[in-house]
């Protein structure tokens, strides 16, 4: 049994809370909120025995064997510090960092205290990416050329949200690492940034959109925004056909168009959409490893160097 702490009960937490209650290897031992009536209202609702208002509190906790840290991207780094200082295993959501130097110094950490850390990126862990994969290898659309990918949502002003503030807000820090991460778990190499582009509001992005190219010659659209809202689809272009996989970061199904015939594959989730991703941290606790096979950190390191670049090279067109 694995016994998790959650730090932070927004959103996320409630997700991660209700899956984590279909994994019959994992109990919540305890969770820390800011907030006493929220922390309280939370564990009345999962069953949960602890709750503490004092995050350190629950990272010293002796009867927790992993911490997911739920709380907004400008607080991952330091959270996970600490845990992995007191030899607590870590889920951290994404993105790991603000950046790549915060995510390398992270896998620093964790390898000289030798305690497990893996980012939450839970694409990487859906039945339908491994049928995905396997499709693509049989040479259903022949061979891959081309993918477009976005995340694309209308996300209302908020005071005080995280998504909105300077420096830890943006598209670009929330929702680029889906687009990116199946991008590369699709397409073997390392791809370059060719072109980026930001539309910056108020000091941060509302939109981006990069243009990667791999060199084999395949080429990647990613896209997200907390501006615009289209449907969230991925679509993969190859010499003879084509994929399209809606809601490619948590798909329980894609079609394949090939030579004038479509073929719809489907492949559920064994759970929800989180499932697969805290069955992995339990895997690997169980068997002693201190990374995901499936999503090991020098992958979150390469995604973070890629947002980076995404950044860096990008032309901005500020809208005010
Ligand atoms: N993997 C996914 O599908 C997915 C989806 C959504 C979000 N996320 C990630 O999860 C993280 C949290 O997102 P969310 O949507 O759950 O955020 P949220 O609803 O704003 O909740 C974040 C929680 O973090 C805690 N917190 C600690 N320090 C804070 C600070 N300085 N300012 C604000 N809150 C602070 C608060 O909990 P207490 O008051 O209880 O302490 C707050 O409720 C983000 O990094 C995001 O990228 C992942």
């Amino acid at each position: 049994m694995i016994r998790f702490g959650i730090l932070g009960l927004g959103n996320i937490a409630h997700r991660f809370a209700r899956s984590a209650q279909l994994n019959p290897n994992v109990t919540i031992e305890m969770v820390a909120s800011s907030s006493q009536a929220k922390g309280e209202a939370f564990c009345q609702k999962y069953g949960i025995r602890h709750y503490t208002q004092d995050y350190t509190q629950l990272m010293d906790h002796p009867a927790i064997d992993a911490v997911y840290i739920a709380v907004p991207h400008g607080r991952h780094a330091v959270l996970v510090e600490k845990c992995l200082h007191r030899h607590k295993a870590v889920l951290c959501e994404k993105p790991l960092g603000l950046n790549a130097a915060e995510v390398s110094h992270l896998m620093q950490v964790a390898a000289s205290e030798q305690v497990f850390l893996m980012e939450a990126v839970k694409g990487y862990f859906l039945p339908a990416r491994d049928q995905l994969k396997e499709v693509l290898k049989q040479g259903a659309i022949g061979t891959p050329l081309y993918l477009e990918a976005n995340f694309d949502s209308v996300v209302p002003y908020q005071k005080g949200k995280y998504l909105f503030e300077k420096g830890q807000g943006g598209a670009l820090l929330d929702v680029g690492i889906y687009p990116l991460s199946f991008a590369l778990d699709m397409f073997e190499g390392d791809p370059v940034v060719a072109q980026s582009k930001l539309v910056m509001s108020q000091g941060i992005d509302t939109y981006f959109q990069a243009l990667l190219n791999f060199a084999d010659g395949q080429s990647c659209l990613l896209e997200g925004s907390i501006d615009r809202a289209r449907p969230r689809v991925a679509l993969i272009q190859g010499t003879q056909g084509t994929l399209e996989i809606p809601y490619y970061y948590r798909c329980q199904e894609f079609t394949v168009t090939s030579k004038g015939q479509s073929q719809k594959y489907e492949s559920s989730w064994h759970g929800d959409d989180m499932s697969g991703e805290i069955q992995e941290v339990v895997s690997c606790l169980q068997a002693g490893l201190l990374e995901s096979r499936l999503h090991p950190l020098c992958q979150s390191l390469k995604l973070a160097q890629l947002l980076d670049d995404i950044r860096t090279k990008a032309v901005c067109f500020d809208v005010g």
